[in-house]
């Protein structure tokens, strides 16, 4: 972390938490945090959950946001969820990109670039994920592959827009295995620099840079001591009201 950025614990729920359990979590977690400062949470549930949370959440200073969009506004787009529709429910955020979105279900880079720039629309904080598979990284080809997921999916965004990147490299997902302080610092500061190129210093200095992957009470602090990481997307630890705390609560 670093002084000029607010540290952001965002919590990814993947298809966890239907409505009843997400008003469970929220009530719980409102009660503990109280009116923490100085930390930026996020809550990603699922979309059926997400009126819930926006109802308990409500006068708390605890943002939530989609887990994925459609770049269209409305019409015959079956299945799918509209940026203004995230609005209206009080989001200020939406993920684009997430790693199970494009190793499960088949979502390409350009279409990434696509839901940015709508989710930037609409009035929405996208959260870009980036990260390479085992074998990218096996092959040397980290850098390569995260740059060219940075250069299509923030292709169509504006130096002053604010925006977040999250680093999930996939074989850190929901294994157990997370990538080491030094390891993740060293994409965290490669990302930063390609933002200092393509958006200027004010940018790269301002835009906060996650690391997800098996983000865990006991690995937190250590990670978020790490100059360049701004911040944790976490899936499964995200889960438990103690745990999630513990998060929020990091010492670095
Ligand atoms: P994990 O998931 O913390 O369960 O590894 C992270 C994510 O997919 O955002």
């Amino acid at each position: 972390m670093n002084d000029k950025r607010t540290p952001v614990i965002a919590g990814n729920w993947k298809m966890n938490l239907g409505p009843s359990d997400a008003r469970a979590f929220c009530i719980e977690l409102r009660a503990r945090l109280g009116d923490l400062r100085g930390r930026r949470v996020i809550l990603f549930p699922p979309f059926v959950s997400l009126p819930v949370v926006a109802d308990e959440l409500e006068r708390t200073s605890i943002e939530f946001g989609g887990q994925n969009l459609y770049w269209e506004g409305k019409g015959a787009f079956t299945g799918e969820t509209s940026p203004l529709f995230l609005r209206e429910l009080g989001c200020s955020t939406v993920l684009v990109g997430h790693s199970e979105r494009r190793h499960v279900f088949g979502e390409k880079d350009q279409e990434c670039g696509r839901k940015v720039r709508a989710a930037l629309d609409a009035g929405l904080v996208p959260v870009l994920c980036c990260g390479e598979k085992l074998e990218d990284r096996e092959a040397g080809d980290t850098f390569q592959v995260v740059r060219l997921q940075l250069k299509y999916g923030l292709g169509k965004v504006k130096a002053e827009e604010a925006f977040l990147v999250a680093y999930e490299p996939v074989w850190a997902i929901g294994t157990g295995r997370t990538a080491t302080p030094e390891q993740a610092q060293e994409v965290h500061a490669l990302i930063r620099a390609w933002l200092g190129e393509k958006f200027g210093d004010e940018a790269k200095e301002r835009i906060p840079v996650l690391y997800g992957g098996s983000v865990k009470p006991d690995n937190v602090d250590e990670l978020m001591a790490r100059p360049d990481i701004d911040g944790v997307l976490v899936g499964g630890a995200s889960l438990k009201v103690d745990s999630f705390e513990r998060l929020v609560r990091f010492q670095a």
